[in-house]
């Protein structure tokens, strides 16, 4: 059956936002606020994706004794030395606004007795510079506080149950979406600005923190529209997800060991600070592969929250209470059971300090974006900071784009009626499993040609219709092929045969993507001879 395209005046808009974490609602409602009219997609519901999900909060300088240039020092030291400096200083600069904002909007932040923001801190920040929300549920308030204004808005029009599939080309850059509804129809939906607010690829990994729709949709979009894409290999895994049978698995919030709950075995016993002087306050890749190391040797690993939360526990850190409670623990009582999982990918569409990718007309923010403010490493809670910092920053750049000539015709698809989520799960499973094995917190060359050997088998077998999977399969390529291409260790990045950072990988990893018969096939920037790679 094929399906005409919906009429112009439903399907054109001045700019098209995909996404409706913190990144696409701040986009949407600043592109509204200039006066343009804007459709917000997402292929889930208003308040789906990462970002309700996050607990500790928005790092910024607002204490007494810091300062936006200590935020951003500590956001390069965390950075294994990929962080950009600069837009670490726009950050933590912009990101002070940011919060402001965010009250001003009517976000509900946690606050002391005397009505001052209430400070949290976290690990490798050198001052108490985390604000919060509901204890630990900053993201959902956020969200709630943005979602308000953006579903009040006149100028935005919400699309729910609505994937991007393809990036439109036209002669001058970006000429719209090709968007298959929930109902499975397609259509061509014209805008000469499209901003991609995706989030990130969590569920490409067997055990995880991120929601089920983290399939890493943006960047297949973005790469296939020819987009360079930056830092793709750095995969952030948090130490400490809770250990049940659940997926994907609770997040254990950071903020615990801000307040000073400990990581012991199961002999009760502290192993951090034989690793890093922060001991469990290190940077996130030193405890989460502290954690695995230690597990590996057939221990068990706790974080105890007794003697530093205690009774207060389901007042500081409701969320987390609950999930322990559903869980059968206490963990006024008892500690808590941990395992690190994959959390945050660092990489993504490259982007400059506006947002604009390499593509005329396309934009990107949040986590399917790469900024250079994370590095190999993310500061903790600087990603929802980035979100309304590079949210802000998209909107205020979308000036006059001209590019909405389609080069070619689209074809009235077919109506495929396919729910993505449910497609080819057999597939989805098995590169789960494999990305946890050959692309997780340590790799090796070996490991990541099998893996690539079999992504590229896998991009055959997909299904009409499977489109997550489609994104996993893709995500996980240039993930592989990125990895096995940097022959070091840095940060987040562990390569078993290459234990040490090296000064001539110093460098960030920019790279374009064909879309071959056998998946997609990264052309990377050649690498800087090492005199170009700063000390
Ligand atoms: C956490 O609450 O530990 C997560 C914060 C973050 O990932 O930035």
């Amino acid at each position: 059956m094929s399906v005409p395209l919906r009429g112009r005046g439903h399907c054109e808009a001045d700019v098209l936002v995909v996404g409706t974490g913190v990144a696409g609602l701040t986009a949407a409602l600043g592109a509204a606020g200039a006066g343009r009219s804007v459709q917000l997609l997402t292929k889930g519901e208003l308040t789906s994706g990462s970002s309700p999900w996050a607990q500790g909060g928005v790092a910024a300088a607002m204490g007494a004794g810091d300062s936006p240039e200590l935020h951003a020092a500590d956001t390069v030291a965390a950075g294994a030395g990929l962080v950009d400096p600069e837009v670490a200083e726009i950050v933590a600069r912009d990101g002070v606004l940011a919060i402001r904002r965010l009250v001003e909007i009517g976000a509900e932040l946690d606050r002391g007795a005397r009505g001052e923001l209430s400070l949290g801190r976290e690990a490798a920040h050198s001052r108490h510079r985390i604000v919060h929300a509901g204890g630990d549920s900053t993201g959902a308030e956020l969200v709630r506080a943005l979602g308000r204004r953006v579903a009040g808005h006149p100028r935005i029009r919400i699309l729910e149950h609505a994937f991007a599939e393809r990036v439109a080309l036209g002669d001058g850059g970006v000429a719209g979406l090709v968007v298959r509804h929930g109902d499975g129809r397609r259509a061509l939906h014209r805008a000469s600005r499209v901003v991609l607010a995706t989030g990130g690829l969590g569920q490409l990994y067997r055990y995880t923190t991120n929601p089920p729709e983290a399939t890493g949709d943006g960047l297949l979009l973005a790469a296939a529209a020819g987009a360079r894409l930056v830092d793709v290999e750095f995969v952030q895994f948090h130490p400490t997800a809770l250990a049940v049978a659940a997926d994907p698995l609770p997040l254990l919030t950071e903020a615990l060991r801000g307040e000073g709950a400990t990581l012991v075995d199961e002999r009760g016993e502290r192993f951090l600070a034989a690793e890093h002087p922060a001991a469990e306050l290190a940077p996130r890749d030193v405890v989460a592969r502290a954690i695995w190391r230690r597990q590996a040797q057939g221990h068990r690993v706790f974080l105890d929250a007794r003697a530093a939360v205690g009774e207060r526990f389901p007042r500081r850190f409701p969320s987390v209470f609950e999930a322990c409670r559903s869980a059968g623990l206490d963990p006024r009582i008892e500690a808590m059971p941990v395992v690190p999982a994959a959390h945050y990918h660092m990489g993504g569409v490259a982007v400059d300090d506006r947002g604009r990718t390499s593509i005329g007309g396309l934009w990107a923010c949040g986590e399917v974006s790469a900024t250079g403010v994370h590095g190999a490493n993310r500061l903790a809670s600087n990603s929802l900071l980035e979100a309304l910092v590079f949210g802000a920053r998209v909107a205020d750049s979308l000036d006059s784009h001209a590019g909405d000539r389609l080069r070619g015709r689209f074809e009235a698809a077919s109506a495929a009626g396919c729910d993505a989520r449910a497609a080819a799960p057999g597939l989805r499973r098995e590169v789960r499993e494999l990305a946890w094995e050959r692309l997780g917190l340590e790799r090796d060359r070996a490991g990541l040609e099998l893996a690539l050997a079999r992504l590229s088998e896998a991009w055959l077998e997909l299904p009409e219709g499977a489109s997550e999977v489609r994104s996993l399969v893709a995500a996980a390529t240039l993930l592989g092929a990125a990895a096995l291409r940097r022959e070091e260790s840095r940060g987040a990045h562990r390569r078993a045969d290459f234990p040490v950072a090296r000064a001539e990988w110093r460098f960030r990893q920019f790279l374009e993507v064909e879309l071959g018969a056998r998946g997609p096939q990264c052309r990377f920037e050649p690498r800087p001879a090492l005199e170009q790679v700063p000390a």
